[in-house]
């Protein structure tokens, strides 16, 4: 090929690749914080390693007929082993931001008590590997993994649960809080308490609604407690939560239907946000007595978080319904648009609805902590994994994202669920949420195609084609 020749066809290549990473959409505002979330049980794997106790999900895992397929996170992506695998693909991708989480067990493992300094030492240099890669290290404290041994004391349910966590909560700040800034207490508290305590599909795989309520408020006061402890130690600290939230969308017009979303939206939503920023529960959804509700809790549960984090995956439409007595509302994720391979429906304005809301109703800095689709598309022959659904799916939340800023809601980053493949809870290794496709056999990561095209949005700070 004449040289003429092959500079027509590298400027006709560069042509084609600046039209691929046109932007189509608006530009988000600049320093935007583009990341990937992560949760210690979901990946590190090392169950046992390094003076480890089990949590929760170890005991849960272990038990037979509680994971499809029988799977557990013994070895998940062994990104205990692997994490500056995980951190290098990250810089690749553009990434300013990981969001990750501790596992209790590793730190304390007796649960209180003392501290096993191998466990902070591991998270030590996971934060310093992503300073040195110009990733922010956003820490969420608790994804779930309890040690085991605080739930042979009863686990969430007992009101003792709230100083337990805050002096963990202590310990990690003290230890972490000159390299990190950026903290959420809790991952989802409705779901850990609600699927581990009321309807037994996640560990600790407790069915009793009485003692997901009860737990539910504990929750609340831990979080109150460790915000105390943890503003005393970092004063400087951002401190939030990471919340699942999914807009409560009435099933008919009618009264009844209308009043039980807004109480679902109190109930799922703002159950673990109104108290602390406002020292009540929501009047729409505040069983008081079944909580064990007891005087001075108006003050405990206070924390001032600095912002709220969104976990958002669909939308639900709700109806009133009596035969729940405990929420007297029924609550189904719609099927109107395309679902994911989980049956999730993908619906991009879900995501502009909770967004613009939260920013009317809590006026604070909002981060997206996660959102993203399982599905299943493995590696061609190629190598390559070509995963189209995944990457429209970005694509199309991303630009209602962008628009809720232009409508003002202040968000200032967004985190893709997930960096990884990996341990889905109770689907096992059977969902694949991941940018980077993780054989389990091997460890070995690809990079899959949306990996590739959420880079050069974080690139582009843009939405492309
Ligand atoms: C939210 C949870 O925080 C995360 O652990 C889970 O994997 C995703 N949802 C997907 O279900």
């Amino acid at each position: 090929m004449a040289a003429t020749d092959a500079e027509a066809g590298k400027s006709k290549h560069s042509a084609g690749l600046a039209a691929k990473t046109a932007a189509i959409g608006p530009s988000f505002p600049k320093g935007f914080l583009w990341g990937a979330a992560t949760a210690s049980y979901q990946i590190e794997g090392a169950w046992k390693e390094d003076g480890k106790s089990e949590s929760v999900w170890d005991r849960f895992t272990h038990t037979q007929g509680k994971i499809r397929g029988g799977d557990t996170g013994d070895i998940a992506c062994d990104s205990y082993h692997r994490y500056t695998e995980d951190i290098a693909i990250m810089k690749q991708l553009h990434m300013k931001s990981c969001r990750f989480s501790i596992a209790w067990p590793r730190i304390l493992p007796d649960g209180t008590g003392t501290v096993n300094q191998k466990g902070l030492d591991f998270y030590k240099r996971f934060v310093d590997t992503l300073l040195a890669a110009g990733i922010r290290p956003s820490c969420t404290l608790y994804h779930w993994d309890l040690p085991q041994v605080l739930q042979d004391k009863g686990g969430w349910p007992n009101r003792d649960m709230a100083g337990w966590f805050s002096d963990y909560a202590a310990i990690v700040t003290k230890a972490l809080g000159d390299r990190v800034k950026t903290f959420a207490i809790f991952n989802e508290p409705y779901v850990f308490c609600f699927c581990g305590y009321g309807i037994g599909v996640h560990a600790p795989g407790i069915a009793d609604m009485g003692q997901y309520l009860k737990a539910a408020h504990v929750a609340n006061l831990a979080q109150g407690d460790a915000y105390r402890a943890m503003r005393a130690i970092a004063p400087k600290a951002e401190i939030g939560g990471a919340y699942n939230m999914s807009p409560a969308e009435p099933a008919t017009n009618s009264p009844e239907d209308r009043a039980a979303a807004e109480k679902m939206h109190a109930a799922n939503n703002i159950f673990f946000i109104a108290p602390a920023l406002t020292g009540s529960y929501p009047k729409e959804f505040a069983p008081l007595d079944a909580m064990g509700f007891q005087p001075g809790d108006e003050a405990r549960v206070r924390a001032a978080l600095d912002w709220i984090g969104i976990n958002y995956y669909f939308r639900m439409k709700v109806r009133a319904d009596a035969t729940e007595k405990t929420m007297g509302y029924r609550a189904d994720i719609p099927r109107e648009g395309p679902l994911t391979h989980l049956g999730w429906e993908v619906w991009p304005q879900g995501l502009y609805d909770i967004v613009t809301r939260t920013a009317r109703d809590w006026h604070l800095p909002i981060e997206i902590t996660e959102n993203g689709c399982s599905y299943a598309d493995p590696p061609g022959v190629d190598g390559t994994v070509k995963d189209d659904r995944r990457t429209d799916y970005f694509r199309g939340h991303l630009t209602a994202l962008a628009r809720a800023i232009q409508d003002g809601a202040p968000v200032r980053g967004y985190h893709a669920w997930s960096l990884l493949d990996n341990f889905e809870w109770g689907e096992g290794y059977s969902q694949r949420f991941g940018l980077t496709w993780v054989d389990f056999r091997s460890g070995r990561r690809i990079v899959k195609d949306s990996g590739r095209w959420y880079g050069r949005v974080a690139a582009a700070n843009a939405v492309i084609a």
